[in-house]
């Protein structure tokens, strides 16, 4: 029986915890101690995580006729870097302390220190000269000895070749966005698309943050789901509002919590050196995290073809056959963060139910409401004993709904059958199936339903029906 009903995870170690006991995200190189903001995905997010990546893919690139896709290298020749801005521009403002040798953004310090909430809008020697005019004590050890802001580039670099003066010096990228540029050319001429049209991408990044952290929102090593949409210049206005619904469109179908999102138009101070206007979808992380950045939509003119077709002197113009006419596309850019789509869901998706057991006694049930396009098993098969009259109907069952529904079912038979369903609501699995001596006789099964706890019988014939069904 439920009484209350709390809401999400009112933190983020509830979210750490139970990723790492139930095989979500394991800390990076473990039996090492870890490797700073590094984690893997464990069984059942790999699975999360592929979920969200095949839905985004299926919603953006294959239900398109605007759309197609590409997987570029990760590796492209160093010039694609100069040409996008990023070996210059692409920097974070870094602030030391010379006691203790903690680093810092000088933006954040500002924000959350001195609660100056423009703090991004600033140059470096305007925070220098704030942090100097009120001498702010390191956060870390308390000694008033940090240094001027001064600007750090976040692209990582290694070299091909032997490490001697004759390497090349390569950079791992920080963004999927100028794999698209750079292979532009080839799309048209090979896809035989009309402007607008799109391109996307799920692929993996690499910055080198200053304050990486909390949990999988900041890491060095990340996955970004990015769409470049080229159109006719003078079509931004219009193409933006398209793909701000199309974003809101998406954030309804991982059934993210509307009240935990906002959109906030960024100042003009604070656009990237390509945008020329940028909104981002900010999310309202628990605890002292708060709005922080989930999705970005940005309208990136045509800075970045202009830029390309400068440096590589490839004429990168695309014919419009209906007017007759010659330009280069503009481009509007929404970018969607793996990591961050993971940890929202699952961070909405928690819940800590007050219940009362069979004995009375007051009890707390852990479960993720995970939407059921997302979980990991889409279903549990449990035959209530491990008898082998019970395990081979489960086993025949379990066999049969893997071929007819294509999904990941589960099938446990260990531990009595309350633990049992506990572990499939905390992993999100909307459904168990239950086969007990009953079946034996009338060919049914019970299902439960993750969220209200109710159960119904229903004929072995007809489970993969339902699942097909309550899944879609
Ligand atoms: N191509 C545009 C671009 O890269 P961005 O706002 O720097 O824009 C896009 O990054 C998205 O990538 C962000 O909205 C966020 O979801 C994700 N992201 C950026 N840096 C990240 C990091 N260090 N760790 C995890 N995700 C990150």
């Amino acid at each position: 029986m439920t009484d209350t009903n709390t809401t999400r995870a009112s933190s983020m170690e509830k979210i750490v915890a139970l990723a790492k006991r139930r095989g979500f995200v394991f800390p990076g190189s473990d039996i090492y101690g870890g490797l700073a903001n590094t984690w893997d995905y464990g069984p059942l997010g790999i699975e999360l995580k592929n979920n969200i990546k095949q839905l985004w893919w299926r919603t953006f690139v294959q239900k398109r006729p605007d759309m197609v896709g590409l997987d570029a290298g990760i590796l492209m020749n160093p010039r694609v870097w100069e040409a996008s801005g990023h070996v210059v521009n692409f920097n974070d403002p870094l602030v030391d302390c010379k006691t203790c040798k903690s680093r810092f953004r000088a933006d954040h310090l500002l924000e959350e220190k001195l609660g100056i909430l423009d703090a991004a809008t600033k140059s470096p020697d305007e925070m220098s000269a704030i942090l100097k005019e009120v001498n702010l004590a390191c956060p870390h050890c308390g000694n008033r000895t940090l240094t001027d802001a001064r600007q750090f580039n976040m692209m990582f670099s290694t070299t091909i070749g032997p490490v001697s003066e004759t390497g090349t010096r390569v950079y791992l990228r920080p963004e999927t966005a100028q794999g698209i540029f750079v292979q532009y050319k080839n799309v048209v001429a090979s896809s035989r698309v009309k402007l607008p049209f799109g391109v996307g991408q799920i692929g993996k990044a690499f910055r080198n943050e200053i304050t990486p952290g909390n949990f999988i929102f900041r890491v060095l090593e990340f996955e970004q789901m990015e769409i470049e949409y080229f159109i006719k210049p003078g079509d931004g206005e219009a193409a933006f509002e398209m793909w701000l619904e199309a974003m809101w469109s998406w954030v309804r179908l991982l059934e993210l919590n509307e009240d935990h999102i906002r959109v906030r138009e960024h100042d003009p101070a604070e656009l990237s050196h390509y945008s020329d206007r940028t909104v981002d979808f900010e999310y309202d992380f628990p605890g002292s995290m708060g709005w922080k950045e989930l999705y970005g939509l940005a309208n990136r003119t045509d800075f970045d073809l202009r830029s390309h077709q400068a440096s590589s002197g490839v004429d990168l113009t695309y014919f419009d056959q209906a007017e007759g006419t010659r330009y280069l596309p503009h481009v509007i850019e929404p970018t969607f963060g793996v990591e961050r789509s993971i940890l929202t869901v699952m961070i909405d998706a928690y819940d800590e139910e007050s219940t009362v057991d069979v004995n009375g006694k007051a009890d707390t049930r852990v479960v993720m409401r995970l939407a059921p396009r997302l979980a990991p098993y889409k279903a549990a098969i449990l035959p209530l004993a491990k008898k082998p009259e019970l395990t081979s109907v489960a086993r025949d069952l379990f066999d049969r709904l893997q071929d007819d529904l294509g999904v990941m079912i589960d099938y446990d038979e260990t531990a009595n059958i309350g633990k049992r369903y506990r572990r499939q609501d905390e992993i999100g699995t909307p459904f168990c199936v239950t086969v007990d001596f009953d079946t034996l006789e009338d060919e049914a099964v019970t299902v439960r339903d993750r969220d209200s706890m109710t159960q119904q019988r229903i004929g072995l014939s007809e489970v993969a029906g339902f699942l097909r069904d309550a899944i879609r």
